[in-house]
């Protein structure tokens, strides 16, 4: 079975080829946006920029699943950049889904829980209705809309504050800025849940197995949209304050910054993001049999991994 493993050198493209799961489900090839891997290796070249260039990349590797974890994911810069943002988040998931559509081959996709307004007051359940505060939402619900209308077999798993030991995130900023500051402000009133991409990894693993081991007729009963995140809830700030905490104790910083609760109105920025990110995974969990860990778990895990790297910094 060939795998097609799209934005190899992402947060989540380069965990999927980090703890390597996907080589023991079939033959794997990754592709970034300059043919390039993370580590210097040689990979294929897909530019989701030019939607109509991934076609010939497939007719070539023949994927039976492409697991895309490529996207525009400059939330800010979106806000002056939508066309571009809707392109790669968009129009070229589309592509993919003809692609597979006419080919039987499987898409594994991930979306955002910015396609959501952030007014709800319970935790978003895959049904609910979308509506997109800023220009990075409207193009992650494009490609959830465009992978749908495609009629390809797919999963689309929106997870929410994606983070882990390596890549550009929430957590690598704040144990950057906890070195330099003795004082950060950091926004109290949003609501998520951070996400290890090792859980996003691990959870994809789980829903291709109980995929693959089905009958044509349940796999279609399978297929279609969940949620993938931790479980429980936090703002950013307690978030931050939890990762100091964790990064003193676990010797990954030998300092403490104080952390200031602020509203995200004292922090503006050029996109609006919801107020109120928690989605329900029930779907996900009873579906494929397992039970997400709380999201306090996950950054032990992270904070572990960083605090047992050989030699490299942790930012
Ligand atoms: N990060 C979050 O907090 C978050 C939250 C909710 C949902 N998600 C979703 O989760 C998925 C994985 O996100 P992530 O955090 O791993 O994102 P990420 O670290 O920003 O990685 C995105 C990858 O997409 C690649 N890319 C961007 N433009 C491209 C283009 N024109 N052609 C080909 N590749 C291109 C980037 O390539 P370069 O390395 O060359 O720049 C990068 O490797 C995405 O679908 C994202 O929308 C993320």
């Amino acid at each position: 079975m060939n795998i097609l493993l799209l934005g190899a050198n992402g947060q989540l493209g380069r965990s999927f080829v980090e703890q390597g799961p996907l080589a023991e489900l079939g033959s794997l090839t990754c592709a970034s946006r300059d043919g390039r891997r993370f580590d210097g290796a040689n990979i294929e070249v897909a530019n989701f920029a030019q939607p109509d260039s991934l076609r010939a990349l497939l007719d070539r590797i023949e994927p039976q699943i492409i697991i895309n974890t490529a996207a525009y994911t400059a939330v800010d810069r979106a806000e002056s950049e939508e066309a571009l943002a809707h392109c790669i988040n968009g129009e070229a998931v589309g592509h993919l889904g003809e692609w597979a559509r006419r080919h039987r081959a499987l898409v594994v996709h991930y979306s955002s829980d910015y396609v959501f307004d952030g007014n709800a007051a319970r935790p978003y359940t895959v049904r609910a209705p979308t509506n997109p505060l800023g220009a990075y939402g409207r193009s992650k619900l494009a490609g959830e809309l465009a992978l749908q209308a495609s009629g390809a077999q797919h999963f689309t798993f929106r997870t929410a504050w994606v983070y882990g030991a390596k890549g550009q995130n929430f957590l690598r900023t704040m144990l950057r800025l906890g070195t330099e500051r003795d004082l950060l402000k950091v926004v109290a009133d949003q609501r998520g849940t951070p996400t290890p991409t090792r859980v996003i990894v691990d959870g994809t693993i789980v829903a291709l197995q109980h995929w693959l081991a089905a009958a044509p007729e349940a796999r279609a009963q399978m297929e279609g949209t969940y949620h993938l995140v931790t479980r429980g809830e936090t703002t950013w700030h307690g978030f931050a304050s939890a990762i100091f905490e964790l990064a003193q104790t676990q010797g990954v910083l030998n300092r403490r910054p104080f952390v200031e609760a602020i509203t995200a109105a004292e922090y503006p920025s050029p996109a609006r993001r919801p107020a109120y990110s928690i989605l329900d995974t029930r779907c996900f969990e009873e579906r494929f049999a397992v039970t997400l860990p709380v999201w306090q778990d996950g950054l032990i895990a992270v904070m572990h991994e960083l605090a047992f790297k050989d030699s490299e910094t942790p930012c």
